[in-house]
């Protein structure tokens, strides 16, 4: 009782902050071969020498090259950074940073899905803050504005490229600890639907439930407002229109470009809005099993949805109805389950698996705490769920 009372005056406090605070947004290029546009708009700016922050699949996959003829012909100078691995680690930021240094680079342009921006954006924010990384994560530790910060996302999921958040991981202590604050925004970003087209079908389905993810924690939030509502609705009913079409034939830019903007929506809304404990179990999933961030979050939704039943559900049945899966003659339980079976059905759709079994009971109770813990301190859930019933859902989630 008395954790539960903390958590709801903590997230009071939260959700003041969240509406004085100004989170900026970044200048946006939006289209087919835009990313060529955002290289125009950075080399007027003159800044010097880019780092690009990549990882290699995507130097091999010739998506790297095609941004890097662009720079060229805007007459900017780079050199590139492609030590970075899904999920990030401290590691592989400080490498990139070193070479920012040895390089004199002056800004930073990440290209890649939310393991490079987010690389980028702890790389930016450590080149004018001399504190390790661990001081910057958690919440507004970035006093100093970053290094001038450019993204090109490749997945449609994170939208880091919007967001206040960058997600670094620990692997000696398997944590993920988020760094949240309104400067790590990028200052431009390019949705560039060509270099989406290639993105497998199983990254195209787990960036996507991602995205899914972000819209409904934001829109379940306590901190959800008129204007988060409308950009969680709209990425929502843009994945109900296109993330399974994208599934079965990547190669059409319309629909590339639709599951851009909605990841990109979605992230507006959850970086105002904030999000739940679909993402702190998703996080633990991630740092003890390396589970892709978007397969741990689609797995965890439909039962943190579950168990949110008793507070969520007339905002849940609104979901279904936008989703086309509910009726306005049913009452708002009926609705809420019916939405809870649509997410569960697209996971189906999308050939993603039901259970973890990777998950090791003995594992489990340090798996609860550290959502709980990650939850109460940073999410304002609109139903509180004890380290018992965590603990329930992961089992579940073991199969
Ligand atoms: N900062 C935020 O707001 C935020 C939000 C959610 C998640 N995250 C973090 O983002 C990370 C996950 O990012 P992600 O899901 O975008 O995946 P990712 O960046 O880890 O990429 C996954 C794989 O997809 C490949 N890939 C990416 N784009 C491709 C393309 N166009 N064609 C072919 N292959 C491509 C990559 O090479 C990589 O192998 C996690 O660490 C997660 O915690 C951050
Ligand atoms: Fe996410």
């Amino acid at each position: 009782m008395l954790a539960k009372a903390v958590h709801k005056t903590y997230m009071k406090a939260l959700k003041v902050a969240a509406r004085i605070i100004p989170i900026p947004r970044p200048t946006l290029f939006s289209g087919a071969d835009s990313a060529v546009e955002l290289c125009d708009a950075i080399g007027l700016m003159n800044i010097g020498k880019l780092l690009i922050v990549t990882d290699k699949p995507l130097v091999e996959a010739g998506i790297v090259g095609k941004v890097e003829r662009s720079l060229s012909h805007a007459g900017i100078e780079f050199v590139r950074y492609d030590g970075v691995l899904p999920d990030p680690t401290y590691l592989q930021a400080e490498e990139g940073l070193a070479l920012y240094r040895q390089e004199q680079c002056m800004g930073v342009l990440a290209i890649g899905g939310g393991s490079p921006i987010d690389c980028a954006k702890v790389i930016a924010a450590r080149v004018t803050n001399r504190k390790s990384i661990k001081r910057l994560a958690g919440l507004l530790k970035v006093w100093r504005t970053p290094a001038p910060l450019f993204a090109i996302p490749t997945t449609a999921g994170t939208g880091s490229e919007v967001t206040v958040a960058a997600v670094i991981s620990e692997p000696k202590h398997h944590q993920k600890t988020p760094l949240m604050d309104p400067k790590l925004v990028p200052l431009m970003a390019a949705l560039d639907p060509t270099l989406m087209t290639e993105l497998p079908p199983s990254i195209t389905a787990a960036t996507g439930m991602d995205a899914l993810t972000h819209a409904v924690e934001a829109y379940l939030s306590n901190n959800a407002t008129t204007e988060t509502d409308a950009y969680a609705t709209a990425a929502l009913k843009l994945i109900h229109g296109n993330l399974l079409a994208a599934y079965k034939d990547g190669k059409s830019l319309k629909v590339r470009l639709n599951m851009a903007m909605a990841s990109y929506y979605a992230g507006l809304a959850f970086t105002k809005a904030s999000l739940g404990y679909a993402h702190a179990i998703a996080h633990q999933l991630g740092a003890k099993y390396g589970t892709p961030h978007g397969i741990a979050n689609a797995l965890a939704l439909p039962l943190v949805l579950n168990a949110s039943l008793p507070s969520a559900s007339s905002r849940m049945a609104k979901l279904a109805l936008l989703t086309e899966r509910g009726d306005r003659q049913w009452d708002d339980e009926t609705n809420a389950k019916a939405f809870i079976s649509y997410v569960v059905d697209l996971q189906i759709a999308l050939g993603i698996v039901r259970t973890l079994p990777a998950i090791q009971t003995e594992d489990i109770p340090a798996l609860a705490k550290n959502a709980v813990r990650e939850t109460h301190w940073n999410y304002p859930v609109p139903h509180y769920l004890t380290r018992t019933q965590c603990e329930q859902i992961f089992t579940q989630l073991k199969g």
